[in-house]
């Protein structure tokens, strides 16, 4: 056991500790710093006993929403496993022990013997976007559960066909792609976007490309598109971006997607936005534009499909339209007490035949497809907590980071942007603060408009 390591660990958590005040930014550190500090002092069995925990605790959690039991307890006052029994049918013995269990971890409060209430992290499981993020990891369990049986059957050429995810085979669907096995159920496709709006919710979108620059550019040629998001979701992204660019500075933008997501929008919810059904994976129909955004698209995809689709993208683009990319990166190796929500979310991408990838593999994939790394954005704060006082868990330890370029460039003309997304606390990329080997993308002007 590293001593120097603990006492240094501990140290460092004392620092933050003193004087906290629930500043998101500081929380993140803290917590990382409190996980290490945990990983430094375990000794060998006991990181399975904290899987076991956990999966445990899910368990009850699993139990205690879809019976309606935690969303039976009122939202002021306490109640007993017997009146919870009573409402909901659950065998009052089955609530108190799963009660006692989310209780000692902070999740509902025990204030009298068998009398529960909410605090803000059990409400988290039953109320906004969070209820989806919660529902969402319950759809994934029987993939992962399955996954050792996936990798006995497929091989790694299965692993990389859309067709073939192990989230698909996990729910008997094989043969699938994962976005059309998410659309077979209407609860699936609910719980997928909430999750969407609660990471936007968390990670930051303005701060990085600065999107403000190029108004005088888009005010001169308003005829052409001011921003295409390409895959974008249900149109949060492109609202946060009139916060910098008002009503697309008289422009328009172009909400990309697949017809079931675009039907679920209400025109009215995202104002100054154009709907458009489109499959990245054929030619873009919009030409010219003066931005192209694929934000958190790639990750969903190993390389061949990724150049596919900027492929598609760069076949579009005006000499001096940008290709915006929002993506984690992964860092060259791993160190203890790193983020693990990058390593996660990278693991949750493997299960739907995608990958989080390395600043060197996103160079590559926009080489093959004809494009130059020109800039590198880095977000120079952590997101936004998720529940205000509440739980703090996967994304409120995030910050992201842009790749991209231009606005402050005088060459920025024919550049196209990478932006990307790293957890404040991983340690710098290879590059990162020496210019020289600062990424930039730039537009191969003699290709083919058409790939
Ligand atoms: C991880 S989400 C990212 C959404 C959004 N860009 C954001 O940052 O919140 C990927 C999106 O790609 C969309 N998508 C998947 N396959 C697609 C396809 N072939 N063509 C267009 N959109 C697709 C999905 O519906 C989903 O909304």
């Amino acid at each position: 056991m590293a001593l120097h390591s603990i006492e240094e660990t501990a140290k460092a958590i004392a620092a933050l500790a003193t004087g906290f005040d629930g500043d998101t930014s500081r929380r993140a550190r803290l917590l990382a710093q409190i996980d290490k500090l945990r990983y430094l002092v375990e000794g060998p069995t006991d990181p399975i006993l904290t899987q076991w925990a956990s999966v445990t605790t899910i368990s009850a959690l699993s139990i205690l929403t879809s019976t309606g039991t935690l969303a039976a307890i009122p939202r002021s006052g306490t109640v007993s496993s017997t009146e919870l029994a009573t409402k909901t049918g659950l065998d009052e013995s089955v609530i108190a022990r799963c009660m006692r269990l989310i209780c000692i971890q902070g999740i509902a409060c025990e204030p009298a013997p068998d009398r529960y209430s909410h605090d803000a992290k059990s409400l988290a499981f039953i109320e906004g976007h969070s209820k989806h993020l919660f529902n969402t990891l319950l759809d994934h369990i029987d993939p992962f559960l399955k996954s050792p049986e996936y990798f006995r059957t497929h091989n790694s050429a299965a692993l990389r066909d859309v067709r073939h995810a192990p989230y698909s085979y996990g729910h008997g669907r094989d043969g699938i792609a994962y976005y059309d096995v998410i659309s077979e159920k209407q609860e699936r496709l609910e719980a997928f976007n909430g999750t969407l709006a609660l990471i936007n919710e968390t990670l930051p979108i303005l701060g990085m490309f600065p999107f403000s620059s190029l108004k005088a550019q888009v005010e001169v040629e308003p005829h052409r598109p001011f921003i295409v998001d390409v895959g974008g979701g249900i149109g949060e992204v492109l609202k946060e971006i009139q916060k910098e660019a008002p009503a697309g500075f008289g422009a328009q933008m172009i909400l990309q997607e697949r017809p079931d997501v675009l039907r679920s929008l209400d025109d009215e919810a995202i104002p100054h936005i154009t709907k458009m059904e489109h499959d990245f994976f054929t030619p873009q129909p919009v030409k010219d534009a003066h931005v192209y955004l694929l934000r958190r698209v790639l990750h969903d995809f190993y390389e061949p499909e990724c150049v596919q689709i900027v492929r598609h993208v760069a076949s579009a683009m005006a000499p001096d339209s940008r290709l915006l990319i929002g993506d984690f990166v992964l860092p060259e190796k791993t160190h203890l007490g790193d983020d693990t929500f990058l390593y996660w979310m990278d693991f949750a991408m493997m299960m739907l035949t995608g990958k989080e990838k390395s600043a060197e593999e996103f160079r590559s994939i926009l080489d093959e497809a004809g494009l130059e790394m020109v800039k590198i954005w880095s977000s120079p704060s952590s997101s936004a907590s998720l529940f205000g006082g509440g739980a703090t868990f996967l994304f409120a330890s995030e910050t992201m980071l842009f790749f991209g370029g231009g606005g402050d460039r005088e060459d920025s003309g024919e550049e196209v942007f990478l932006l990307r997304f790293l957890a404040d606390l991983l340690p710098a990329l290879p590059g990162e603060g020496d210019p020289a080997a600062g990424a930039f993308l730039r537009r191969d002007e003699d290709r083919e408009r058409e790939v």
